[in-house]
């Protein structure tokens, strides 16, 4: 067992004081509604003081600890009571947005910090209640990731109310004919889809704007998990000769829908605010759930699903706003020879950086022991490092 009981104590005291009456009475009408869900169990999942060390709960923890199910909106806990096993999926999903989220802002001056988890009642600190660019990002990744984790857990059989997805066997895969073709054991994105759709949505109707905002960047999440599953066969037979031939569906390395939506994230729409009633009409295409969020540049396009929408301008990340949760960027490691976003000109704001010679202590010259342990040992090395000032 890795947990010690500090951390359960520190959890329950957290999902007592965050009780879900409490969340939806403080909840600022304009944030969607259902956002609340996996901050919640993020910071259930997350270990005291170390937010960069964030661990799934097990599943006997997850069924001991009520106070994760009285976090839950009733559709969710009707949801986990009927998948047994979906909560891990669910809480590994939550681990791996983080990560994945602190990965691809490492480099930026807003870096996708939970550092204020324990103070805020946001994992992700107050910039979730601005409906900004890296609030779509939030959010889209979430989705994203339960989608991921579920429709994985389905085919490694941990969740009692689903299986592989063996509906691709009749299908010819895309590769070529053959004499034989078995179906494998697919990741179940259809169930992992539906049910991110159930669980993540769940409290956001869309009616204001921001709802519909969440809900569109939820959706681009698991379309993104969706668009980059891919055909694997393997052969079978006599010394290679692919007389029968199995292939079966796999989700996409977590790290490619992270980029594909990063790459979506400098791309993204921003939708037109003071919409208020129906936005049907708009002239494009329609979602599932009927609207269609109208580009606030009347030039531009509408979103398309997969793209990430945004309401506002993202703050100023450069300087501490506590009121917003932001810590600024002073103290930031950057790169001054770089041009880019990490390098100390931006990452700084033109406040200028500190450079200094530091001794680091790193892995080096490992080596492979049979079997299966890689021996390091641990150098001394000087590096020249810069930081805002
Ligand atoms: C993000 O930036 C803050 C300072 O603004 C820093 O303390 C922290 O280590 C950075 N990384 C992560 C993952 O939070
Ligand atoms: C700094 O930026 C340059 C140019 O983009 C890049 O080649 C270099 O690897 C970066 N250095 C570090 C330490 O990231």
């Amino acid at each position: 067992m890795m947990w010690s009981a500090a951390p359960l104590v520190l959890i329950t005291i957290l999902m007592a004081l965050v009780s879900p009456s409490e969340v939806r009475g403080r909840n600022r009408p304009s944030r969607g509604r259902g956002s609340n869900w996996w901050m919640v169990l993020f910071r259930g999942i997350a270990k005291a003081g170390e937010p960069n060390n964030l661990l799934p709960l097990s599943p006997g923890m997850l069924n001991m600890d009520s106070s994760v199910h009285s976090s839950l909106r009733r559709k969710q806990r009707r949801l986990v009571r009927e998948n047994p096993g979906v909560l891990v999926a669910v809480s590994k999903g939550a681990n791996q947005a983080i990560l994945e989220c602190q990965f691809q802002f490492r480099n930026r001056r807003w870096n996708c910090s939970t550092r204020n988890f324990l103070r805020g009642k946001n994992l992700f600190g107050k910039i979730v209640d601005r409906g900004c660019r890296e609030t779509a990002f939030i959010y889209a990744i979430t989705s994203a990731a339960v989608t991921h984790a579920v429709a994985r857990s389905c085919s490694e059989g941990s969740i009692e109310s689903c299986t592989c997805d063996y509906s691709h066997q009749a299908r010819p895969p895309a590769t070529g004919l053959r004499d034989w073709e078995w179906g494998g054991c697919s990741d179940n994105i259809g169930f992992g889809f539906k049910f991110s759709r159930e669980f993540v949505d769940t409290g956001e109707r869309g009616r204001s704007l921001r709802e519909k905002m969440n809900l569109h960047n939820n959706e681009a999440g698991r379309a993104h998990v969706q668009a980059e599953m891919r055909q694997e066969c393997k052969c079978h037979g006599m010394s290679g000769s692919c007389t029968v031939k199995t292939c079966w569906m796999r989700l996409p390395n977590f790290r490619v829908v992270g980029d594909n939506l990063k790459d979506r994230f400098d791309g993204a729409s921003r939708v037109m605010i003071g919409n208020t009633g129906s936005l049907r009409g708009g002239g494009g295409k329609k979602n599932r759930y009927n609207f269609q969020l109208k580009p606030y540049n009347p030039d531009h396009k509408p979103p398309g699903q997969k793209d990430l929408v945004y309401l506002e301008p993202s703050p100023g990340f450069c300087e501490r706003n506590p009121k917003l949760g932001i810590q600024g960027t002073h103290g930031r490691q950057c790169n001054d020879t770089s041009i880019g976003v990490d390098g100390c000109d931006l990452m700084c704001c033109g406040r200028g950086y500190r450079t200094q010679e530091v001794v680091v202590t790193e892995r080096c010259h490992c080596t492979f022991h049979w079997c299966c342990e890689v021996i390091c040992k641990m150098c001394r090395s000087r590096k020249t490092i810069h930081t805002c000032l």
